[in-house]
């Protein structure tokens, strides 16, 4: 069982006057459309449940304005809600004092912005080293630890360079350095590498699983990019106009979306790079053929499937035990993005 790290419950948040009043006709069912022709308020997150499973990379993924930034802002509260929970480490984020909050932002969740948000007339190193001082650690402890992170990204040398002086994909990794620094378990990372060239952008994910590999924060990590979510996280939750629309990992995502919406938003993707052999594997017997790792995608598969006789591989996990048979007529129907139809079974 994996644990919990951020469990947030029945959260609401509505902008304008008297949100509490705009809640009940929310709750009375009024369409979020209706709220702000009639009502002038913004219906910003509606009812939203996600537990955030701990050491994992969890990615939120909407349109602009589905309210990404609004959830993920009543993490570290940024924001208060107009109704609902957060619940970290047992604690309920909506109820704790000042104190408490200063607390959680120093030391359990750290934001990466997507404009960076370095201080400019600092040195990279008094960049990094500021939070930790801040938290009340010594100034030459801290610019050991900050020089030991700024390695870790990659910017060994360029400890007394100013922000200015780096490319973007470099000062980003400098925002990375700095939440790392902190020691915190959760890295809130809003849109991080939104801003970055699709190159740089690339590196920028790279950089994150390399870290994670070895770290195992729990990071919730916005974007409205399909292929960076299916890149990077292990979970996806959807949202649409405050809602989550739909939750998993990017294979149910990819294979059962739940609804048109969602069918529309993957029907660009490259399928044989995102489906894995384990998400198509029938039970059967082992067959005489070629066996693949059940994380190989289907573009890997198809060549060896292909040359098999039988026409079937033996899908195995990691330690070679036997998963289940994948056979060339699946693999082709699953890339051939069939008329995906919603799955009855997933609702
Ligand atoms: N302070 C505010 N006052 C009024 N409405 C707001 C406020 N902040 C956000 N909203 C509204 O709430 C909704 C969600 O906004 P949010 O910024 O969370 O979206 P987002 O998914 O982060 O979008 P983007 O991809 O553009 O960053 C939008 O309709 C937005 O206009
Ligand atoms: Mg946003």
């Amino acid at each position: 069982m994996t644990d919990i790290a951020v469990s947030i419950k029945g959260l609401y948040k509505i902008f304008g006057k008297n949100p509490k009043k705009a809640l009940s006709r929310i709750k009375q069912g009024m369409s979020k459309q209706d709220l702000l022709e009639k009502h002038n308020h913004v219906l910003g997150l509606n009812d939203i449940n996600i537990e955030i499973p701990e050491k994992q990379i969890s990615v939120i993924m909407g349109l602009s304005g589905s309210g990404k930034s609004t959830l993920i802002r009543h993490i570290n509260r940024l924001m208060e809600p107009t109704a609902g929970e957060v619940i970290i480490g047992g604690e309920n984020v909506v109820e704790m004092s000042k104190n408490q909050i200063r607390d959680l932002r120093l030391h359990k969740a750290s934001m990466v912005f997507q404009k960076f948000g370095l201080h400019v007339h600092r040195t990279i190193s008094e960049n990094v080293a500021y939070g930790l001082i801040v938290q009340g650690m010594k100034s030459d402890e801290a610019k050991k630890k900050s020089h030991k992170w700024l390695v870790r990204v990659g910017l060994e040398g360029f400890e007394d360079h100013y922000p200015s002086q780096l490319s973007g994909g470099m000062q980003q990794r400098v925002g990375l350095a700095r939440a790392l620094a902190t020691d915190a378990d959760i890295l809130l990372m809003d849109e991080a590498f939104s801003a970055l060239d699709p190159l740089i952008r690339f590196d920028m994910q790279n950089i994150l699983l390399e870290l994670q590999e070895e770290l195992h924060k729990t990071i919730i990590f916005i974007t409205h990019d399909l292929d960076e979510a299916l890149r990077i996280g292990d979970q996806i939750a959807i949202l649409r106009d405050g809602e989550v629309i739909q939750q998993g990992d990017p294979q149910q995502i990819i294979l059962k979306p739940n609804d048109d919406y969602i069918i529309d938003f993957i029907k660009d993707i490259n399928r044989g790079r995102v489906i894995m052999a384990k998400s198509l594997a029938e039970k059967g017997r082992k067959n005489q053929g070629p066996s693949v790792n059940f994380k190989t995608v289907l573009e890997d598969v198809l060549p060896i499937i292909a040359k098999s006789k039988s026409q079937k591989v033996n899908v195995v996990d990691d330690q070679d035990k036997f998963i289940g048979v994948l056979n060339l007529e699946s693999v082709i129907d699953a890339m051939a993005r069939p008329n995906i139809e919603v799955s009855e079974t997933y609702r």
